[in-house]
């Protein structure tokens, strides 16, 4: 490491953290931190202290000890300022810690079990076969993103969640635009995001309320929800907060992942190459492209109930604590290289969906979409290919879930 870049990370240090994330490698400063300061403590822009933990072992250590807590109700948890727009207005299971978030994780894992979403294989197929079809014969170029990423996994979503037919273009479209809020200035894009996530939680209310007066709630999720909340399990507000986490934690993850998933298979073409081979391979390559672009990257967030010590540095109770799932799947000490984007690595164990318990309900879902989408496009468009140069591509720099607003591609 040179010297000059230990004096920008020092003094990146020094500055409220998130930092900027500039595409899709991380901050450098992981990569020092990982050495120097495996466990530090920063301020994040709201003000409130973190701890963040950068290595493998140590993120994997946290987010297994039942003293750290998921539950952003506790003081000390890391700003919601600090992570952008994360859902955390709705108190939602991915913020609660057992027993609660027990509750809502037997609740729902059914639906997401390998059985069930790989029997909506056939019907992912033909949903991505129709959405190419319309993209090849549109003008050229095309913008992926509105093209293939975004409408797939929100169509998959209305399927699941039980979204009438006549409504799914509003839900698409509402779903879309409440993390892809164009390239305005941060706050315009925050406006848009709020306004998306109202009218998305006003939807879901005026859906689940139909579905209490019907004979039968139906058996998609939120009629499962709807019963449970008649039986007294959960409550009706925890009915609308649980079909909009869904909703945000389900769309434009699996989208960004598509997008940028092809953006780095295109940056790679030998590897794309051998992949149009081997589409057997293609399940491995999603690992990597999940472990090396690591899209939900500031989203995990905990806080120490107790006194904790991570790697060697004690975390004292009630601070607030963030562990880089990034970083971790940056770190050579576990991924040998782990900067170089290499289809043939073990990349299984990557920390893409979180670790323990709150580790990604939708993983199944997101492996099958992710996996009909690559595979389809490598057999159907052979000549993909980018329209612009990468530098030109706008980032989702201050997203906590990155990606890109626009991917221009021809064929
Ligand atoms: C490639 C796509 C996806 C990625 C990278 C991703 C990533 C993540 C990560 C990192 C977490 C852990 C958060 C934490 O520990 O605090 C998480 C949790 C969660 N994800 Fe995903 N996700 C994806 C797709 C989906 C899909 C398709 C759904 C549902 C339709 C979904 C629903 C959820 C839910 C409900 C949680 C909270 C689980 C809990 O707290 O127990 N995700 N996801």
């Amino acid at each position: 490491m040179t010297d000059a870049t230990i004096a920008s990370s020092e003094s990146t240090l020094n500055e409220p953290f998130p930092w900027e994330r500039p595409q899709i490698d991380p901050p450098d400063v992981y990569a020092w931190l990982r050495e120097e300061r495996p466990v530090v403590r920063v301020v994040m822009t709201g003000g409130t202290p973190a701890w963040l933990v950068t290595r493998y072992d140590d993120v994997r250590a946290v987010l297994s000890d039942p003293r750290v807590s998921a539950d952003s109700r506790n003081p000390g948890f890391p700003g919601r300022s600090a992570a952008g727009a994360g859902g955390d207005d709705l108190q939602s299971f991915l913020r609660m810690d057992p027993p609660d978030h027990t509750l809502y994780r037997r609740l729902l894992t059914k639906n997401f079990m390998v059985k069930r979403v790989e029997a909506l294989r056939p019907r992912i197929q033909e949903l991505v076969d129709r959405t190419i079809d319309a993209m090849l014969a549109g003008p050229k170029p095309a913008d992926f993103v509105q093209a293939v990423a975004l409408p797939v996994p929100s169509t998959v979503l209305s399927w699941i969640l039980g979204v009438r037919e006549e409504d799914r273009g509003f839900f698409n479209k509402t779903t879309e635009e409440l993390f892809n809020t164009g390239e305005g200035t941060p706050e315009e894009q925050a406006a848009k995001s709020v306004a998306a996530a109202n009218s998305l939680v006003e939807y879901v209310s005026g859906l689940a309320a139909e579905r209490r007066k019907a004979d039968d709630p139906g058996d998609d999720i939120l009629g499962q929800l709807v019963r449970a909340a008649a039986e007294g399990t959960i409550s009706e507000r925890d009915v609308i907060n649980t079909g909009f986490v869904l909703t945000v934690a389900g769309h434009d993850t699996t989208a960004s992942m598509t997008a940028l998933g092809t953006l780095t298979l295109l940056q790679h073409p030998e590897q794309l190459a051998e992949l149009r081979e081997k589409p057997e391979l293609i399940p491995a390559a999603i690992e990597e492209l999940l472990r090396y672009l690591t899209i939900v990257h500031l989203i995990i967030l905990r806080v120490a109930t107790e006194d904790i010590e991570i790697g060697g540095t004690v975390i004292p109770a009630g601070e607030g604590i963030i562990p880089l799932n990034l970083s971790a799947n940056r770190d050579d000490a576990h991924f040998p290289d782990a900067a170089k984007f290499d289809i043939h690595r073990n990349a299984r164990d990557h920390f893409a969906f979180g670790y323990g318990m709150h580790q990604c309900i939708g993983q199944p879902l997101a492996r099958v979409e992710l996996h009909v989408i690559f595979d389809t496009l490598l057999r159907r468009i052979p000549t993909l290919q980018l329209a612009e140069p990468v530098e030109q591509l706008q980032f989702k720099s201050q997203s906590p879930i990155n990606g890109v607003f626009r991917l221009p591609v021809t064929w």
